[in-house]
Order: structure tokens, then sequence, then C-alpha cells
């Protein structure tokens, strides 16, 4: 079977764009993939963490993977930092990637302004330690939000360089991106995308935000004055965002919401989409809650996850490392 591979940064907490864009997607693709979903650690740390506050995040995260339907025994679920073939491969990879592609990468030019005090080698080298997540599995697929499209262009390349110089060693992976959902805007700033560290906590619907608060911030979400309803990104970005967002949760078309809302101005469209987001997230709440009552079950999720990912790494490390022409262990 083929593989798929994905992970999320344990960065500020889950949104409805992390959902959409990923997550939703990643549960039912065990029924035709092997599936290795991961929380990123290491990559967390490339801007500054409270380690209690990291602690905790990790395992909401995780709890949150299965509470979105990720079943541990269906698919692997483990934690970046577990797999230390991630970083050992990063090493290598590192020699095979060029400065001038890492300046070039949109994700660490933004980042490093917003946190121009700390612009660290990691941070730099981010997009390396991502290719080799990716390639140490030989993962055919990646269920990604659109953002991450460059990231997976440089490990593309990366990953036919290396192959280029010492032979077929790593697959070379593809996207996996949903037709709608895989760009979720900010409800206060639609022309940005909405992101799991907010300024402005309005900006975002979290998935442990309760009932009330998302139908609160759907409420205010920026439209315009047209009062029309149809999907027009350049014109009317805060109505197409939440066109999205209501297709993206149940299904319907553009052209289906056009004709069920068009007409009615914002009021009774703006409460469908809370409705629709209500609907999903709470099973998704009510599951959270029960699997953080058991800390124990979730310890053991991932000793089981670290151990089935580590024993695909460690194979695929093995050939990097006799490919290079490193005596072997
Ligand atoms: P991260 O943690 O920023 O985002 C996790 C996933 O959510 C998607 N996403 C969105 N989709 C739609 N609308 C949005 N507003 C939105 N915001 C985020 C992202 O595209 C992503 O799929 N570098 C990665 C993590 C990573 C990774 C990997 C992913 C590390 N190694 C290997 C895949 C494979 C990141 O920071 O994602």
């Amino acid at each position: 079977r083929q593989v798929v591979l994905s992970g999320i940064q344990p960065s500020g907490h889950l949104t409805i764009g992390n959902y959409l864009g990923a997550l939703k997607n990643w549960v039912k693709l065990h029924e035709e993939f092997d599936s290795y979903y991961m929380l990123v650690d290491l990559h967390a740390i490339t801007v500054r963490q409270d380690p209690a506050v990291l602690r905790e995040r990790c395992y909401e995260f995780i709890a949150l993977y299965i509470a979105c339907g990720l079943d541990p025994k269906k698919n692997v679920l483990f934690v970046q930092s577990h797999v230390p073939a991630h970083a050992r491969l990063a090493w290598v990879l590192n020699c095979y990637t060029q400065f001038g592609e890492l300046s070039r990468m949109t994700q660490f030019k933004d980042k490093s302004a917003k946190h121009a005090d700390n612009i660290n080698a990691g941070l730099f080298s981010y997009p390396v330690l991502m290719a080799a997540d990716i390639l140490v599995y030989n993962a055919h697929r990646v269920p990604v939000g659109e953002d991450q499209k460059q990231h997976l262009e440089l490990t593309r390349d990366i990953a036919t360089r290396f192959n280029g110089l010492h032979g077929d060693v790593f697959t070379v992976p593809e996207p996996m991106i949903p037709p709608v959902g895989a760009r979720i805007m900010g409800l206060q700033t639609p022309t940005a995308k909405m992101s799991k560290s907010e300024d402005a906590e309005t900006n975002a619907i979290y998935l442990l935000d309760e009932p009330k608060r998302i139908e609160r911030k759907i409420k205010r979400a920026v439209t315009d004055m047209e009062g029309s309803i149809r999907y027009d990104l350049a014109e009317k970005p805060g109505v197409s965002n939440l066109m999205s967002i209501l297709s993206a949760c149940t299904g319907d078309s553009f052209d289906a919401i056009t004709r069920a809302y068009d007409g009615q101005g914002y009021g009774s469209f703006k409460q469908a989409v809370a409705d629709a987001v209500i609907a999903q997230l709470q099973p998704v709440q009510k599951h959270y809650h029960e699997i953080r009552a058991d800390q124990d079950a979730l310890d053991a999720v991932l000793r089981d996850g670290a151990e089935r990912a580590s024993a695909r790494a460690e194979v695929c490390l093995a050939r990097v490392h006799e490919a290079l022409g490193f005596i072997p262990q």
C-alpha cells in the first residue's frame, strides 16, 4: 500500500482552518493508504515556547487528532521528537539543500519578519526538517492546506536531487490539497489566512470554542455592504471565506449556497455557517473531553505510534547512510 503522512505544529490552538484544510481530510485516508500523522514538536521550537505550555498543548493536539476521528488502531499517531530518524535525516538533507532555496521560502520570510529578534538557524532550515519528515517514510502523498505547497515543492526538489546523485533512495511525494477549505481566511481579516497563533481571538474559530462563542465570532465576521451571496475572492473576500467554510462543512457547492441564501441579507447566511460549524465541532469536543480523561491511554497511543513509525523510518535512514558511504552500524 502507498503511504500518506502529514503533521501539525503545536503552536497556539487548532483552528477550523487546520480542521477543514487538513485534519478532516485525513480521517478517511486509512482506507486506501498506510497513514502516519504526527505532531511536529521539533518544528515548534523554532520560535520560543514555554515548556509547560508546550507539553500541555501537545497532549491537547494529539487528543484532538483522535477526537476528529483518527483512530489510533487504523493510523500511526506519533510525536516527531520520539522518532530520532527525522532529525538524523534532516542533517543529511541540510547538506543537499542550498542557502538560496531556503532564502526564497515565503514562510521563512514571514516568520523572520514577525520574530526579528530570533531568526535562528532552525527557523531557516525548517523546510529541510519537513522534507525529512516526509522522505524518511517514503511517503507518496502528503495531505495539507494550500500554504504548505511551497514546502512540498522543495521536498520534491531535494528528493529528486538526492536520487540523481545516489540512485533511487527516496519516493518523490505529491501534495494532496482539498478542493475547498485549503485556505481558510481570518474572520476579521479575510485577506490573510486564519492561523493558530492569532493576535485577535475573534479572527479564528478554535476547535474547542463553545457553540455560543462560535456563533458570536461568525456573526461578527467582516463581510461587505453589497448584501449578495456569491463567491468572488477579489470583491467579496469575507463572504467568499464564509462560503468556503460552509461548503467544506456541508459539502454543498458554492452555487447551491448562493441559491439557498442570496437575497436574504447576511443574517440567515451567517446563521447557517454558524450552525454548520457547530454541528461539525460538537461531536469532536465531546469526544475530546473523554479522551483527555484517560492520560495513560493517551501515553500508550504515543508509545505504540513511536514504535511503529520508527520501524519504518529506520529502514529508510539505513538506506540513506549506505548510499552516502557511511560504515554500517
Ligand atoms: P501547520 O501546523 O501550520 O498547519 C497544519 C495543517 O493545517 C493547514 N492549514 C490550513 N488549511 C486551511 N486554511 C488555513 N487557514 C490553514 N492553516 C493551516 C496546513 O496547510 C497544514 O496542512 N510545516 C507544517 C507542519 C509539518 C508538516 C510536515 C506537514 C511539518 N512536517 C510534514 C506535512 C508533512 C505546518 O507548520 O503546518
